[in-house]
């Protein structure tokens, strides 16, 4: 399997949430770095990467309104606007920036729910997003008045669907009693599985789907991080805020990422495309949106829906990315994390 895959399986599709399903490709586009975080975006090659994916079958585009901030939402609305029948559009509100960039906080006050929505729907240019997501919980506000504010939006017809990202088990139950989950957004990987002790099981038991961001830990599974050198140099994955790519912690990680290689080359898949696969393979209830700015990238990833494994295949790459062995925290700064 290589990039130039010119077989084309169809990507195929999966339900999130049993109580308020959502039918999504298997696969959706992450479109944060497109605008911040991961080096400088080129804009035509961005909507070209969007537009080249629902070609694809990808239907689910995720952003958010803190991306930018809120450039990444009129970007995605831009592309789609010819188009928007075709897409699940996914955004999130509660990482509060000033339009400096400046960050303000997490705010899950009931009002802040409704203002952050409206102004999506202007930048995203649409009457109605199809999963509307708190980015992070608000630990100063009980989540049952977020998630009521959240589910008024749904009966304005607003919003379609609602979703967490980085939520507790204890948070997601006490969401869930008040109006239907239909996806938890978390980081999920190789390299990031704490979810599979408590969140995972609790997703299962309220029929929530997960959304796993950096499936590619923010790209060091593709193998094509090598060096900080690799990166330019305003890209956020050379500060602090990423322990796991900084000196010692990430030269311990690049060793796991030779591992994955060696079985990636076994598989005639790329290291990219087997750490999908494996995201993948974690249920049909799961639906991994791996984030590129460039089409070559969002082709291989695409791609990586035809690598099938088997459970020898699945532990052969567990045993080589042990949970423990991954050094450093996901981020610098762990005290916005619910739980
Ligand atoms: N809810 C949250 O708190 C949260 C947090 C982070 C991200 N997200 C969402 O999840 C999405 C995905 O996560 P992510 O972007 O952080 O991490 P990711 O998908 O694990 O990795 C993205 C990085 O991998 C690179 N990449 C992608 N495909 C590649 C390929 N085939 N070969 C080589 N490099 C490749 C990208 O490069 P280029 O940029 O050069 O294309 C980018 O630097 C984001 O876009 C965002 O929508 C949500």
């Amino acid at each position: 399997m290589t990039t130039n895959n010119t077989s084309r399986p169809p990507l195929g599709t999966r339900t999130l949430g049993t109580a308020s399903p959502l039918t999504v490709s298997a696969m959706g586009l992450g479109c944060m770095g497109m605008s911040e975080f991961y080096g400088t975006g080129d804009e035509a090659e961005a909507v070209a990467t969007i537009r080249r994916a629902l070609e694809r079958g990808v239907t689910l585009l995720d952003t958010a309104d803190m991306y930018g901030p809120f450039t990444n939402e009129n970007l995605v609305g831009r592309a789609v606007a010819d188009r928007r029948d075709r897409v699940v559009l996914a955004t999130k509100f509660g990482n509060e920036r000033a339009e400096d960039g400046t960050r303000l906080g997490i705010n899950g006050r009931p009002e802040y729910v409704h203002t952050a929505c409206d102004a999506s729907l202007r930048r995203l240019g649409v009457d109605h997003i199809d999963l509307y997501y708190q980015h992070r919980v608000d630990k100063t506000v009980p989540i049952e008045d977020t998630v009521g504010a959240m589910a008024e939006l749904v009966q304005a017809g607003k919003v379609r669907h609602l979703g967490l990202s980085e939520a507790s088990a204890e948070t997601i139950r006490r969401a869930h009693a008040v109006h239907p989950i239909t996806a938890l957004q978390t980081e999920y990987s190789l390299f990031t599985r704490d979810i599979e002790d408590e969140i995972l099981p609790a997703l299962r038991d309220l029929g929530i789907g997960l959304v796993p961001y950096s499936p590619l830990g923010r790209g060091i599974l593709t193998g094509a991080i090598t060096a900080p050198s690799d990166l330019e140099s305003s890209d956020s994955r050379r500060t602090a805020y990423f322990p796991r790519f900084q000196g010692a912690a990430l030269e311990a990680n690049l060793a796991l990422v030779t591992a994955v290689r060696r079985l990636a080359r076994s598989k005639n898949c790329t290291p990219g495309q087997l750490a999908l696969a494996w995201v993948l393979a974690q249920g049909d209830d799961v639906v991994p949106i791996p984030g590129t700015k460039r089409v070559r990238f969002l082709e291989e990833n695409v791609a990586a829906a035809a690598v099938s494994l088997t459970a020898d295949e699945l532990g052969a790459i567990e045993s080589a990315v042990p949970r423990e062995a991954v050094v450093g925290e996901r981020y610098g700064d762990m005290s916005s994390i619910d739980g």
